[in-house]
């Protein structure tokens, strides 16, 4: 799909849309590269969106911040703590996406208790209807923290790496996410740090298969992004990738990320209610 496509599609959708629709970037094990794909795929989707929003729930080692290096005089910290509300701590990121920081070392953050995290989705429902689409980065593992935000996405986007403790790990993501019974959601699978090819389409087979096996789900293959140099040499520049080396080759998977992506998007749209809505249900059932 080139460029032109799909700005159309997405402005087309944009307009049918009444709320955002929402991926989540997560994972089982640390350190996959969650928050370098997520910064890069707000700016991909920015390019030919509006309204992109990213925020970092990452609570308590958030680092979107530092990836764009933008200052945030503000972070959701702030808005847990009732001293800023949440357009407050909005900031422009390079690239034109907007980002919502989390914050980092505080262990508060970290270990929100149930009554926070309600009013940190109270907050963000206002979001939905404001954004055209809306990337959160989740941090890894199954916490609640991590849970709360990846249990009502439209598209959850599990990044794992072609090493055996990272297949395992976004397995046991797959597991805990499959139990929760919500069939509108996609769960989606991204290999990055590939080598070849056929590295990332052996690591989708594998753990589809199983899913599929005994879990009963489905994982769509979202791809996967080539291991590139480029990537550290932006992340040491404080620069994101796509816009340090736009033409590198993990630069060129995003795009492709983004076109897989953007399939789904479609799908999730006749969703009733917004995403931030759901969460909040979810909370008080
Ligand atoms: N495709 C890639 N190619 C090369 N290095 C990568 C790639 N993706 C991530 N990395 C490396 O992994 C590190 C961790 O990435 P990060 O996005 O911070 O992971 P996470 O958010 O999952 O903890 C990056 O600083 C970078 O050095
Ligand atoms: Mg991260």
């Amino acid at each position: 799909m080139t460029l032109m496509d799909q700005a159309t599609t997405l402005r087309t959708l944009a307009s049918r849309q009444t709320r955002a629709s929402v991926i989540a970037v997560t994972s089982g094990k640390g350190g996959v590269g969650k928050s370098n794909i997520a910064v890069n795929l707000a700016i991909q989707f920015a390019a030919v969106a509006r309204n992109v929003v990213l925020l970092d729930a990452d609570l308590g080692l958030a680092n979107a911040d530092v990836l764009c290096n933008v200052e945030l005089p503000f972070n959701l910290s702030h808005v847990i703590s009732n001293k800023k509300a949440l357009r407050d701590v909005m900031v422009r990121a390079p690239g034109g996406f907007r980002l919502i920081g989390g914050a980092s070392g505080l262990a508060r953050m970290a270990d929100l208790s149930d009554y926070d995290r309600q009013r940190l989705v109270d907050s963000l429902a206002l979001l939905e209807q404001q954004a055209d689409i809306i990337i959160i980065d989740t941090g890894a593992g199954i916490s609640p923290n991590v849970l709360s935000f990846t249990r009502s996405a439209d598209d959850v986007l599990i990044v794992t790496t072609p090493e055996p403790t990272a297949i395992t790990d976004a397995y046991a993501v797959i597991k805990v996410l499959s139990r929760e019974g919500r069939e509108h959601r996609r769960l989606s699978l991204l290999v990055n740090q590939i080598r070849t090819p056929n590295e990332a389409r052996l690591v989708y087979d594998r753990i589809s298969r199983v899913a599929r096996q005994f879990l009963g789900v489905s994982v769509y293959d979202a791809g996967y992004i080539f291991h590139d140099e480029c990537v550290s040499q932006a992340v040491r520049k404080r620069e994101p990738f796509l816009l340090a080396s736009p033409r590198c080759p993990a630069s060129i998977c995003m795009a492709q990320l983004a076109a897989r992506l953007q399939n789904g998007l479609a799908v999730a749209l006749p969703q009733p209610a917004g995403f931030f809505y759901r969460m909040s249900k979810w909370f008080w059932r």
